[in-house]
């Protein structure tokens, strides 16, 4: 049976769940959902991120430890992907006991092979990023992400030999041996290998106490990027033997947006290297939400929740505005005007009233129907194109031009004023076909609604039933 692996970020604690989370752990559900249609082999992997100066820091400022504080934020982040249907196989947390013992497990294998060595650091580091910064990263001095000063380190490190990987690595990007898509995201990845290079990057820390001990060395903790990468691993079970792949690994489809994904087209597949284990097959980065043209931020006070979101849509249709609401692996400017205006436009008015117009009309009448779910075939393949290419707001446009069409067709032909039930049947029969291959083909997106829908209407005597999504 073909096996597909798919990831998410481990998302920090330092916040609760919000809309770009939130979009990430939906798109990597509908993908895995998809790929469950099909038949295949499936492990879908989310979880939090813990350690590190930044989760210390935020721990501090609550007043609490910080496993006390990284528990209840997590604990977040599952009830979220809970009430929002995601089918994740596992959540793994970089605090549990057998992802640290793997990180020093293959930490230490990694030492023993010289790929890690004590040196030390001079330079700057950004907490917001929890990354070691070079001048030439700052924009006016400032960390472009975080819009805050990186701090000035100078302490003693382990570090990692990335420089070693930088030609293997490269090569690889280069043949698409480690995909990254959409392509531009790939041109941006060779150009920075060609032009800046990989530098040695520390992987432990000496003054952050919140951390996996260095097995070798109790003084220093290691560096949470080198603890956070390991969970993609560790999710499967794996020990942190080198050399030893989990059933799942590699990865079919990492998923992130771009503000990761250098370290994780650096850091991340050269640890794979010196761990002797295989790349992942494709990176994903999809676009970046803004909110009516500003960055998100607390400050701003604009953060949208998805608690927030199915409060007022319900869960499905939280799933389908995100989905939907830009080109996925373009950036997004997002609103909850632009969602109430969706809402309304596709599925009150849209799926919802066409479906309850059309069973209303062959109850009426009595029609009696015998549809076949996945009838229509370019529909099917059509659908199929664009979600084994990541297009899955182009899928959802294509069934929505299909449902639009049956919806002009019923205006047009009007058939609550004809009398006779052979011309009624003849008109309603094929709408009825597409809102069930629609809401067949809808499943990973819209998992109770589209089953409703397809109960609704694999019927013989298809009923009115509820209203899908009541106005807003
Ligand atoms: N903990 C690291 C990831 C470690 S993975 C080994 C981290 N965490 S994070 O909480 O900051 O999550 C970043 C990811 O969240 C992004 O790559 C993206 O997947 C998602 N998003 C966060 N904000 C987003 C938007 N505004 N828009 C779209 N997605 C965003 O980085």
């Amino acid at each position: 049976m073909k096996k597909f692996y798919i990831t998410t970020p481990i998302y920090y604690v330092n916040d609760k769940p919000h809309i770009g989370h939130t979009y990430t752990t939906v798109a990597a559900d509908v993908l895995a959902r998809w790929h469950r249609t099909l038949g295949e082999d499936i492990f879908f992997l989310t979880g939090t991120d813990e350690h590190g100066a930044k989760i210390e820091s935020k721990a501090k400022e609550m007043g609490l430890e910080p496993k006390r504080y990284a528990d209840e934020v997590a604990a977040v982040f599952k009830e979220a992907w809970k009430e929002l249907n995601i089918s994740n196989d596992n959540f793994l947390r970089t605090t549990d006991e057998a992802h640290m013992k793997a990180v020093q497990t293959a930490l230490q294998y990694m030492y023993n092979k010289g790929d890690i060595y004590l040196s030390k650091y001079d330079g700057l580091y950004c907490r917001g990023c929890e990354q070691y910064k070079s001048e030439r990263d700052l924009v006016d001095g400032l960390c472009p992400d975080h819009k805050i000063a990186p701090e000035k380190m100078s302490e003693e490190c382990y570090t990692f030999k990335l420089s070693k990987y930088q030609d293997e690595l490269l090569e690889k990007i280069k043949k698409d041996e480690l995909k990254i898509l959409p392509p531009n995201r790939k041109n941006e990845i060779v150009s920075f290998y060609e032009k800046e290079g990989l530098e040695d990057v520390s992987f432990s820390r000496k003054n952050i106490n919140w951390g996996i001990p260095i097995p070798w060395d109790k003084s220093h903790t290691v560096y949470v990027w080198a603890d956070a990468f390991l969970n993609y691993l560790t999710g499967l079970g794996w020990s942190g033997e080198a050399g030893k792949s989990p059933k799942f690994w590699p990865a079919s489809a990492q998923l992130m947006s771009k503000d990761i994904l250098r370290v994780h087209a650096t850091i991340w597949p050269a640890m794979l290297l010196s761990l002797d284990l295989p790349l992942p097959e494709k990176i994903f980065i999809h676009g970046y939400f803004q909110i009516n043209g500003q960055k998100m931020s607390k400050s701003l006070g604009n953060v949208i929740a998805p608690a927030d979101l199915v409060k007022k849509y319900g869960v499905d249709a939280t799933r389908y505005l995100i989905m939907s609401a830009t080109a996925f692996g373009h950036d997004g400017d997002i609103s909850w005007e632009k969602f109430d205006d969706k809402y309304n436009a596709d599925l009150a008015n849209g799926l919802g009233n066409l479906a309850a117009r059309v069973s209303n009309l062959l109850e009426t009448n009595k029609i009696k129907l015998n549809l076949r779910i996945g009838s229509d075939k370019k529909l099917n393949e059509e659908c199929a194109a664009s979600m084994q290419a990541f297009k899955f707001d182009e899928s959802l446009k294509i069934l929505w031009d299909k449902l639009r069409a049956g919806d002009a067709v019923l205006s047009d032909k009007k058939p609550w004023k004809l009398k006779d039930e052979a011309a009624i049947k003849n008109i309603l029969e094929p709408i009825a076909g597409d809102i069930l291959n629609a809401a067949n083909l809808l499943k990973p997106f819209m998992p109770t609604v589209s089953e409703k829908v397809i109960k609704q209407f694999s019927a013989k005597q298809i009923k009115k039933g509820e209203p899908l999504f009541p106005r807003i």
